[in-house]
């Protein structure tokens, strides 16, 4: 499948009903604050050890409380290595993720986020528009957070859609750029670190975290499966092999590639399809899984199910 084509049905996935619903649900707001805490784990040394968090004690099937389970890690982190970064969010969606990191950032410090669907944006602008008051932290210290629709592979899109370069991806070169949970949404993912890592400053560093499975660096381990959603481009989470290779290719430095938790949480049986390990597939099929109903807000039921899934991480500089 081509980017192009690969863009559209993204486009269609994350509609403003999809936005919404990111937002309102618990297992996505517990999951981002994972994925943030991740992030904000980060030494500048992290060569030596990629952060590790152990979530065997944390109940992920009821909603955690944001400012206890952030607090304490921000010290030490790339995210606070001085003051006045430049960060990319690429793939930001609604900004649950960019939330977390921007009110740990030091003064004068800037994250750009960059997404391709208008409705996720929607979202994440309605987010940041208090930023702006007096007694905000974000105003009184100097942080800044913008988004931009923008396809940073294809240009005909950009212009077809009237949307303009972003006056930072020509201008500054980033300090940190990362991505969370979005590169299986991505077709061409070879194309897409290359450009990430052209936006990197000199000793700049690329974070992608995303789905993982061990399962999937064994061949045919999904063979018997049908995509049922095709805006999902890498089923079941992203080999360590590709993001070693995908790294490597775009010339970065001191790579590593590990998995870095594991999230333990109800899921829909469409997530679980495209999204998890072997196992947990034919468990759902023969329906082995512990099951739990969602009450939704129209009064209808969503059958979730219990499974466990790895968050992998790929890290990397650019040379001076
Ligand atoms: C699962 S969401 C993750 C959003 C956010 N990073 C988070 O952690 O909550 C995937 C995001 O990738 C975006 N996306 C898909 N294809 C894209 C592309 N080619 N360029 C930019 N963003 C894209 C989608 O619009 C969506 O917001």
């Amino acid at each position: 499948m081509s980017h192009s084509e690969a863009r559209s049905l993204n486009i269609k996935h994350f509609s403003q009903e999809k936005a919404d619903d990111y937002d309102k649900r618990m297992e996505i707001a517990n999951q981002s604050l994972v994925l943030s805490k991740i992030l904000l784990s980060v030494g500048t040394s992290y060569i030596d050890e990629l952060p590790k968090i152990d979530l065997s004690d944390v109940d992920l099937t009821v909603r955690i409380d944001r400012s206890l389970f952030l607090r304490g890690i921000s010290d030490g982190g790339i995210f606070r290595s001085k003051e006045g970064l430049k960060i990319l969010d690429f793939a930001c969606g609604t900004g649950l993720v960019t939330y977390d990191i921007a009110s740990h950032l030091l003064p004068n410090s800037k994250i750009v986020g960059i997404d391709i669907s208008q409705p996720v944006l929607n979202n994440f602008n309605d987010r940041f528009k208090f930023c702006n008051s007096f007694e905000n932290f974000f105003y009184k210290n100097g942080i800044e957070v913008v988004s931009y629709r923008y396809d940073i592979l294809d240009n005909t899109f950009n212009v077809r859609n009237s949307l303009e370069e972003p006056k930072e991806l020509n201008q500054a070169k980033f300090d940190i750029v990362y991505c969370t949970i979005s590169y299986h949404h991505l077709e061409d993912i070879d194309q897409i670190t290359a450009r990430l890592s052209g936006y990197l400053a000199p000793n700049g560093t690329l974070i992608i975290l995303d789905f993982y499975n061990s399962d999937i660096e064994l061949q045919n381990h999904h063979d018997h499966h049908i995509n049922n959603n095709e805006a999902v481009r890498q089923l079941h989470g992203i080999s360590r092999k590709k993001l070693l290779d995908t790294f490597g290719k775009a010339g970065l430095v001191d790579i590593r590639v590990e998995p870095v938790a594991k999230l333990k949480m109800y899921r829909a049986a469409k997530f679980i399809k495209n999204h998890c390990s072997k196992e947990n597939v034919e468990k759902l099929e023969k329906n082995e899984l512990k099951m739990f109903q969602i009450l939704e807000a129209d009064g209808t039921r969503t059958k979730t199910y219990l499974v466990e899934n790895e968050l992998v991480m790929a890290i990397g500089k650019k040379g001076n």
